[in-house]
């Protein structure tokens, strides 16, 4: 095993930030794991390459992504970049035989995300998506419940993905609306982190239904005094889901749910009692077992600890929470284990692609008309 990881970072937004502080810190919680070293930032902006490296401690700034890819230094590289990027930017860093954490979605259509996964079979590095909520030390405590079958045989899922960043309809045109550069709305942005968890939890998707809409049709262009531009793309979305162990689900998404912060919420209903979670409050589960004398029963919340593996990596005491950068710590050490290891991380561009099966299918579903109108039915023709 190789005990230095040299790595880059592509695109300083809210995510390169978090992939360079996931970086800098991992060795010290993980130092069983290979160390990373800092090597390099590409931006386009070369001076937010400049100052996201001086920040975070590596020791070079790149304007142009490339040539972090020649560079034989680089073993990782981090592609935080908007979605219409990943592609290209995986191909190349696969090409060039290193590792890949890309971000979500994997891609912005389905045949990209396809071109991904084959490129990544065939590849000499590892590959890693950021599903970060996944990584959460309550949600593998949920997982362990739920496989030791604490809840029965699961049986039902309700399920929603609820921000408010696009409710007020004066909130500026962005990347993200347009479907060139993002592709899906809501469901590529927001649905994936829960199919994602589900993914692990309950198991693959293996039918939907689905229902979607944009809610504010333009949004102002900024510096365009007063132009409006179209959103291209879902804000809200639903579906009906069947998982292949037979378990049935109701989910749904929206970024613009006025309130919701960050509400990836779930709950998973059993033959013998109930586990729910709410993103907003990561650090806590609720668990229901119909056990005990019914007139004592109720949901308890476990408070995430070091009962709950990798907590006590970073706080010896329950109760003290984890926060959402310590799930990319831990998301980093998820790869850089797969590097050590030599094996597929989890939720690695396979099992990626199957996550953007799932909300491309709830797309094609939602655009296949299949709606049954209570006005045109008779009891002659239901045959109710
Ligand atoms: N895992 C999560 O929880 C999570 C949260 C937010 C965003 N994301 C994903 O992260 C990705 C980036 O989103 P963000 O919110 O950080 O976006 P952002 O707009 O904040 O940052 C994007 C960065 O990429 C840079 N960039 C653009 N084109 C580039 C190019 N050709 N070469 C180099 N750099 C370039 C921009 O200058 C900017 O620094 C998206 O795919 C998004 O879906 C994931």
């Amino acid at each position: 095993m190789t005990d230095r990881i040299g790595v880059a970072v592509i695109g300083t937004g809210f995510m390169g930030r978090c992939h360079a502080t996931a970086w800098r810190q991992v060795h010290a919680i993980f130092e069983d794991l290979p160390t990373p070293e800092l090597i390099a930032v590409a931006d386009a902006v070369p001076a937010a390459a400049r100052a996201t490296a001086a920040a975070f401690g590596f020791s070079h700034a790149v304007a142009d992504w490339r040539d972090v890819m020649a560079d034989p230094r680089v073993q990782a590289v981090s592609i935080a970049t908007p979605n219409a990027m990943h592609r290209e930017m995986a191909l190349a860093a696969l090409a060039a035989g290193k590792h890949v954490w890309c971000e979500k979605p994997m891609a912005v259509t389905l045949a990209d995300a396809e071109a991904m996964a084959a490129a990544a079979r065939g590849a000499r590095g590892r590959t890693l998506l950021g599903y970060n909520y996944t990584c959460n030390p309550m949600i593998g405590e949920a997982r362990r419940l739920i496989g030791q079958g604490a809840i029965g045989r699961v049986v039902h899922v309700r399920g929603v993905v609820d921000e408010d960043y696009l409710a007020d309809p004066e909130i500026p045109w962005s990347w993200r609306l347009r479907r060139e550069d993002a592709g899906l709305g809501t469901l590529g942005d927001l649905a994936c982190h829960l199919i994602a968890m589900l993914h692990l939890l309950v198991g693959p998707v293996s039918r939907v239904q689905g229902d979607m809409a944009t809610v504010h049709a333009t949004r102002p262009v900024p510096g365009r005094g007063g132009e409006r531009a179209a959103v291209e793309n879902e804000d809200v979305a639903q579906a009906l889901v069947r998982f292949e162990n037979g378990a049935t689900g109701v989910l749904g998404f929206s970024r613009v749910a006025w309130g919701r912060k960050n509400r990836i919420g779930w709950e998973i209903h059993g033959t013998r009692g109930m586990l729910t979670f709410d993103q907003e409050r990561m650090n806590e589960l609720q668990l229901f077992l119909a056990e005990g004398a019914p007139g004592t029963r109720g949901f308890r919340t476990i408070l995430a600890g070091p009962a709950h593996p990798p907590f006590g990596r970073f706080v010896p005491a329950a109760g003290h929470g984890l926060g959402f950068n310590d799930l990319k710590v831990i998301e980093a050490a998820r790869l850089l284990r797969a590097i050590a290891g030599g094996q597929p991380a989890e939720l690695d561009f396979e099992h990626g692609l199957t996550i953007e099966r799932t909300i491309h299918a709830i797309a094609r579903a939602a655009a296949s008309e299949g709606w049954i109108s209570p006005s045109a039915l008779s009891g002659a023709l239901s045959g109710d």
